[in-house]
């Protein structure tokens, strides 16, 4: 049996966070579908076709690893899918509360679906995505942050 995961999120953009949390999950999984929320509460910084490409950049070279976009819910793109697991990165105890509520959640749209949490490289464990996009505007140095197209896009971005 093929074990498929599926890793959402907005990847705005991706970083070196996503990018470790990728490799770690295809020690237990065969593919992993990095799906990319189509419907977000705020305004990205990246349109959802830079999003998918960034990823693309960064996973193109290994066929274990899918990028797809998906509208509505997890929970039915993932039965789409035929997907069991879902990862999420788990920082720190703040993100315990929405994430632990999102995987009850999830759990009773698609009772088959088990969330698996990971933690990230210690020295990845202070990254989001929110202070990578902060830290490129004011010009700061992001180079160790996230791979090197999306420091690109960010200075495109900002100028
Ligand atoms: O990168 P993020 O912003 O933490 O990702 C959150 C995301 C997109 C994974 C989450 O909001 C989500 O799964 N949205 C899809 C809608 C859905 O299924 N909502 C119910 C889950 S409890």
């Amino acid at each position: 049996m093929t074990r498929i995961a599926i890793y959402p999120g907005s990847f705005d953009p991706v970083t070196r966070g996503h990018e470790d949390l990728v490799r770690r999950s295809l020690a237990f999984a065969d593919r992993v579908i990095v799906a990319v929320a189509t419907n977000l509460s705020k305004e990205p910084l990246f349109t959802l076709e830079e999003r998918v490409k960034l990823l693309r950049t960064v996973f193109g070279e290994d066929e274990r690893v899918e990028i797809d976009r998906f509208e509505g819910l997890l929970a039915d793109f993932a039965r789409e899918r035929d997907a069991r697991l879902v990862i999420r990165g788990l920082r720190a105890v703040s993100d315990f509360d929405y994430e632990s509520q999102m995987a009850l959640m999830n759990r009773q749209l698609y009772p088959e679906l088990e969330t698996v949490f990971l933690v990230p490289a210690l020295h990845l464990t202070y990254l989001s995505s929110s202070l990578v996009r902060e830290v490129a505007r004011l010009g700061g140095d992001v180079s160790d942050l996230v791979p090197p197209a999306v420091e690109k896009a960010l200075k495109r971005k900002f100028g």
